[in-house]
């Protein structure tokens, strides 16, 4: 198998036991990339202070040419290092890791009961896949008259960002950026009442030298961030439940948090699998000698089964104390959306568990092809609750420890 084929895989972990078998770091043959297998390879790797985000000589991918895509992917905090790295993460990562649990969950109920208004229903693979990005764009603040069609903007991005995309998708991304750029470029132009809940810190040092453009790509970027990963984190918690009717048995009864259940799920079958880095200068890891320029696929849905990392790492065990996680990345670039994606993803699963229309022993599902992404998307079309239903259904959030309302 060539390691951007396991995401997409219906069963990759055997393959991931097997290649931590064989050593931390690993060269895999046939796609010419070094592979970091374990939990030290993918720690060492993700903090070494020559991994780059992007190849030495290709800041933005070459098929994004120079069109809008292209400026907004090489102002994102995600594809730079450095001061383009620190200063947008600086201005944006506080205001998302203290955004208040209980507002994430109001406002993603709140986007359900909109899509009702709007659609007359729900359906499962639109809401994956809509409800995250459309519940962050409104904690951003953007007006319900803009923000219905961020997700939209958002999934015609991603697709023209990926590795695969066509001509048209890239055009698509192109308009796409371009809009997107718009919206957030008029939003850091408004005064807002009430503040938004995730705002750029522009008292701080960083945020105060950024200027816009770069401020509203990162703004998008945080739409881009959310949209497929929180999608797997929701897909993957229904597989989980699916394949383990005892312990749906036990959520249903109300024994058992979704939360906890959440958080093993982000472990144990990562959302975002993998992720890559470049190799700034000649270096020696762990027992090899990487060359300037060489790429290293990191495994991180195969660390966080890794027994020097958890125990039992192969087995599903709600509630570990010493869980260690690398779905979300770690160093630098670690993920700081965290927070904000398990809620959302709780808080999505348990709306769409609460009124019903899915039972999860029934669905049916295949994953989607992607490099680096685990998202199953569910066979068939379920029609899962309607407006009035979704009105007067009372839903509570079960990962909010940290706040009274
Ligand atoms: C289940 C959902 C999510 C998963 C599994 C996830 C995972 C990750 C991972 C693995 C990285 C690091 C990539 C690398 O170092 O190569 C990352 C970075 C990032 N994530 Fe997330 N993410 C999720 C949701 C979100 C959300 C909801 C947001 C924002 C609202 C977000 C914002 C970001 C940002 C801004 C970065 C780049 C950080 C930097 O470069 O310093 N993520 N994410």
């Amino acid at each position: 198998m060539m390691p951007m084929d396991a995401p997409g895989h219906a069963n990759p972990y055997p393959w991931y036991a097997s290649l931590r078998q064989q050593g931390d770091l690993i060269y895999h043959r046939p796609s010419r990339c070094w592979t970091g297998t374990t939990a030290h390879a993918v720690t060492m790797l993700l903090t070494h202070s020559q991994s780059r985000v992007r190849p030495l000589d290709q800041p933005t991918p070459p098929p994004l040419g120079q069109g809008p895509a292209a400026i907004l992917f090489s102002l994102l905090m995600r594809m730079n290092e450095g001061l383009d790295h620190r200063c947008p993460r600086q201005a944006l990562a506080p205001s998302l890791q203290d955004c208040s649990a209980l507002e994430i969950s109001r406002e993603t109920r709140r986007v359900c009961t909109a899509v009702l208004e709007a659609d007359g229903h729900l359906e499962l693979d639109r809401a994956m896949f809509h409800v995250p990005v459309a519940v962050v764009a409104r904690l951003l603040g953007v007006r319900p008259n803009l923000g219905h069609r961020l997700p939209t903007l958002t999934a015609d991005l991603a697709a023209g960002m990926a590795m695969e995309a066509d001509g048209p998708a890239i055009q698509r991304a192109h308009l796409a950026a371009q809009e997107l750029m718009w919206i957030f470029t008029q939003q850091l132009s408004t005064q807002q009442e009430p503040e938004p809940l995730i705002r750029p810190d522009t008292n701080r040092e960083a945020g105060s030298r950024i200027a816009t453009p770069k401020m509203a790509a990162n703004l998008a970027g945080l739409l881009l961030q959310s949209h497929e990963a929180t999608a797997g984190l929701v897909g993957n918690t229904l597989v989980t439940l699916a394949q383990r009717p005892a312990l749906l048995k036990r959520v249903r009864q109300g024994h058992v948090a979704l939360g906890e259940v959440v958080d093993e799920v982000a472990r144990f079958d990562a959302p975002i699998q993998l992720t890559r880095r470049f190799i700034a200068e000649e270096c020696e890891l762990l027992g090899n000698r990487l060359r300037s320029g060489d790429t290293v696929i990191l495994l991180l849905a195969s660390a966080n089964r890794d027994s020097e990392a958890n125990e039992d790492g192969e087995r599903f065990i709600l509630g570990r104390t010493e869980r260690r996680c690398f779905s979300f990345g770690i160093g630098p670039h670690q993920c700081p959306g965290e927070s904000v994606a398990t809620i959302i993803a709780t808080t999505t699963a348990q709306l769409l568990l609460q009124f019903g229309r899915i039972q999860p022993e029934q669905l049916q599902w295949h994953y989607q092809a992607s490099p680096n992404a685990r998202i199953p998307l569910f066979r068939q079309s379920h029609r899962l609750v309607s407006a009035r239903q979704a009105h007067q259904a009372p839903v509570t959030p079960s990962h909010t420890s940290q706040e009274a309302p």
